[in-house]
């Protein structure tokens, strides 16, 4: 629809309210309202941290796996539907050495179509679960994954084009741990202090998941008003007074936290998406959008038995999202030990690749609700990337097998929050200007998602890797991405 109709709607919209259906009359309102943001994130609601985190089974090499409805127990016992790749919500972790060849047999059980897409990892196109490459309901796919590429944590989630945000949400998410020697021989804290947690907000209505954005959430990204950590609501975890690693994945839809601890104690950021750092970066919060992690060490050497620590989210500047502070989960120190472990100075090296080296520079302008207005069609495609929605067939950009390119992120004229991803390649971030101006703590790695703020224009750079095919890049806030944020790349 073209501005000029979109107008004349507006003002008709109280005479035409019977023709037009539900979700464009409550754009309509909103529009009429002001030309601003909608909604803001639902408030957090914390609860009581009385459930004891829990961590899926681990996988190591060959295996099968399903994505099939499960019910379980979420808030007060009540039996909750969700999806899942094993028995209860979310995967099993998957734990490989670099080098390995993984094969997953996989089943899909669900009712619809579905794929799995590894996050972060650089398989081959036909592997990365690409929207085009779906599994009908009832159907199997065996996923054969050849590893070489660093350590990391990387995750997997579906990815079937309109219906991701929805299935991510249901439960279908794990991580993907991928281990070297560079890694290995840090001796980084590891067994039970090395924790997985993925954090994720949900809505929940009498008891059941309720994924039903309105056109403003679709803008905003759908938030929910209960945390999740590794599929639990407000869980505790006993630790002892030692040094722990915690590899945080934000699986969330839309939501952004400020990571810190209660206390305001500071801990070291160790790595992110695409492994460690060069060097720990000290910090007492850190941002992490959807589909980002944190690889961070955290010390509870000086507390005594009994202290309670609290995993948080800090307020931050993030338009619609950021205006509260509030609790995630709870370390309780039940036990007193020695630890002689030291933070590492050095923890890995990281080739900083030259912008001059670049062949070409790409300028992405990525456009939410209502910059993208008068161009995509009112009800879905009102997110774009450089102007358009994403086509399953059309090849948007064309890369040299082993370029090396630059790729600029521009929101400078956005109010929504982008978490841009980038299939089949790790990057570096070069720069950000315009909001926070400046690159944070996990920034200073190997990404593959980046966070994109209001205002904001983000340049990364990066080399593609020699396999050829088609991959999609995209904006992690999976209500956008389903809105059509998304482009395909061809590497040739
Ligand atoms: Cu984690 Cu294409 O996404
Ligand atoms: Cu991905
Ligand atoms: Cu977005």
């Amino acid at each position: 629809m073209k501005r000029r109709e979109f107008v004349k709607l507006s003002g008709a919209a109280a005479a035409s309210i019977a023709i037009i259906p539900p979700v464009l009359q409550s754009c309509a309102d909103n529009m009429n309202m002001n030309m601003n943001m909608g909604s803001n994130a639902v408030p957090v609601k914390e609860g009581a941290f009385t459930t004891p985190l829990t961590f899926p089974s681990v996988m190591t090499s060959n295996f099968s796996m399903q994505a099939k409805g499960n019910t379980v127990s979420l808030l007060n016992a009540q039996s909750t539907s969700v999806l899942g790749y094993t028995d209860g919500i979310l995967g099993p972790t998957i734990k490989v050495d670099n080098g390995s060849d993984v094969s997953i047999a996989f089943q899909n059980q669900l009712s619809e179509e579905t794929n799995v897409h590894w996050h972060g990892l650089l398989v081959p196109a036909n592997m990365d679960g690409h929207p085009k490459d779906v599994i009908n309901s009832g159907s199997s796919f065996n996923f054969n994954l050849p590893l070489s590429q660093r350590a990391g944590t990387y995750w997997y989630h579906p990815h079937p084009h309109g219906k991701t945000a929805r299935q991510v949400f249901m439960g279908l998410a794990g991580f993907f741990i991928v281990n070297d020697s560079e890694e290995q021989s840090l001796n980084l804290p590891s067994g039970d202090q090395e924790l997985l947690l993925v954090i994720q907000d949900k809505r929940i209505k009498n008891g059941q998941l309720n994924y039903s954005p309105s056109m403003d959430e679709v803008m905003t990204g759908y938030t929910g008003e209960y945390v999740l950590v590794n599929g639990r609501n407000a869980p505790f975890h006993n630790v002892s007074t030692r040094y722990y690693r915690l590899r945080i994945l934000n699986g969330s839809t839309a939501r952004v936290y400020n990571i810190a601890f209660s206390d305001n104690q500071s801990f070291e950021v160790i790595g992110t998406d695409g492994g460690l750092l060069a060097q720990p970066v000290t910090v007492n919060s850190l941002l992490i959008g959807p589909g980002e992690r944190a690889d961070i060490l955290v010390s509870f050497k000086s507390f005594s038995v009994g202290k309670e620590v609290y995993l948080i989210s800090r307020t931050f500047n993030g338009g619609a999202q950021g205006r509260q502070e509030f609790k995630i989960m709870k370390f309780v120190v039940n036990q007193q030990a020695s630890d002689s472990f030291t933070v590492p100075n050095q923890l890995s090296s990281i080739q900083p690749i030259a912008p001059a080296s670049a062949s070409k520079t790409r300028i992405m302008k990525i456009k939410g609700m209502m910059e993208g207005m008068n161009m995509g069609s009112m009800g879905s495609g009102m997110h774009t990337i450089n102007d358009k929605v994403y086509d399953l067939d059309r090849i948007d950009e064309t890369v040299q097998a082993g370029a090396t390119e630059i790729w600029e992120f521009d929101n400078s004229d956005g109010d929504e929050i982008h978490p841009m991803h980038i299939h089949g390649v790790q990057f570096q971030v070069l720069q950000r200007t315009g909001g926070r101006g400046s690159l944070i703590a996990t920034e200073q790695g190997w990404k593959d998602t980046v966070l994109v703020m209001p205002r904001e224009k983000v340049t990364v750079i990066m080399t593609f890797p020699q396999e050829k095919g088609v991959f999609v890049f995209h904006c992690h806030n999976l209500e956008h991405e389903d809105d059509g944020m998304m482009l395909n790349y061809e590497v040739v």
